[in-house]
C-alpha cells in the first residue's frame, strides 16, 4: 500500500500522568506491553493511524528528567501533553511546566530556531487522563486550571481519557491527524 507520512510527536506531562500507558494503548494489541514502569529518560515508540505513522518521544515526567525535554523540542511536529485529572495538588506544577514549554524561545540568534516552541504553530493535544478515577475533575475544569484559552497561536484540543480502557484516545488522535495533513 501507500507509505504513510511520518510524523514526530513529543509526549510530555508530569510523572505518573499516564503518558506511557496512553502510547502503549495506541499500538496494535499484539505490540502492547502488560507491565508499564516509570520511564527513565525517554523512550522512542511508534504507532500508526489510518494515514500517518507516528514516532513518539515518550519523555519521563519525573522532576529530575524534565530538563531533558527541551533537547527534543526540535524533533517535534506536534505535542501530546498528558495531565492526571485526579492530581489536583500538582495541577499548578503541570501548569508551570506547560507555561515554560509554551514560552520556550529556543537559543538561536537566527530568526526562528527549530527548538523554538513559542513561535511555532505546533498542534497540541491535551489528554485530561484518569477520568475513571472518582476524584478526577472534568476536562473543562482542567482546561480552566491550565488557562488553555490563552493559547492563541497554536491549534489545541483537550480530550478526557481513560488510558487503562483506551477511552478518549481515538478522538484525540483523530484530531491530531486532521491537524497534520
Ligand atoms: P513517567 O514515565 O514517570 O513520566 O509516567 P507516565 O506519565 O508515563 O505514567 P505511566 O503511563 O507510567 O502511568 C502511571 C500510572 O498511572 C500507572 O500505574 C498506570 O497504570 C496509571 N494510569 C495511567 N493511565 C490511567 C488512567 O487513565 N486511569 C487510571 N486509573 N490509571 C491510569
Ligand atoms: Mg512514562
Amino acid at each position: 500500500g501507500l507509505k504513510k507520512k511520518e510524523v514526530h510527536v513529543l509526549c510530555l506531562g508530569l510523572d505518573n500522568s499516564g503518558k506511557t500507558t496512553i502510547i502503549n494503548k495506541l499500538k496494535p494489541s499484539n505490540a502492547q506491553t502488560q507491565d508499564i514502569v516509570p520511564t527513565i529518560g525517554f523512550s522512542i515508540e511508534k504507532f500508526k493511524t489510518s494515514s500517518l505513522s507516528f514516532t513518539v518521544f515518550d519523555m519521563s515526567g519525573q522532576g529530575r528528567y524534565r530538563n531533558l525535554w527541551e533537547h527534543y523540542y526540535k524533533e517535534g511536529q506536534a505535542i501530546i501533553f498528558v495531565i492526571d485529572s485526579s492530581d489536583k495538588l500538582r495541577m499548578v506544577v503541570a501548569k508551570e511546566e506547560l507555561d515554560t514549554l509554551l514560552n520556550h524561545p529556543g537559543y538561536s540568534l537566527q530568526r526562528i530556531a527549530i527548538t523554538d516552541i513559542k513561535h511555532r504553530r505546533l498542534p497540541i493535544l491535551f489528554f485530561a487522563n484518569k477520568m475513571d478515577l472518582r476524584d478526577a475533575i472534568s476536562s473543562v475544569k482542567v482546561s480552566q486550571l491550565l488557562s488553555l484559552e490563552n493559547i492563541k497561536d497554536k491549534p489545541w484540543h483537550i480530550c478526557a481519557s481513560d488510558a487503562l480502557k483506551g477511552e478518549g484516545l481515538q478522538e484525540g488522535v483523530d484530531w491530531l491527524q486532521d491537524q497534520i495533513q
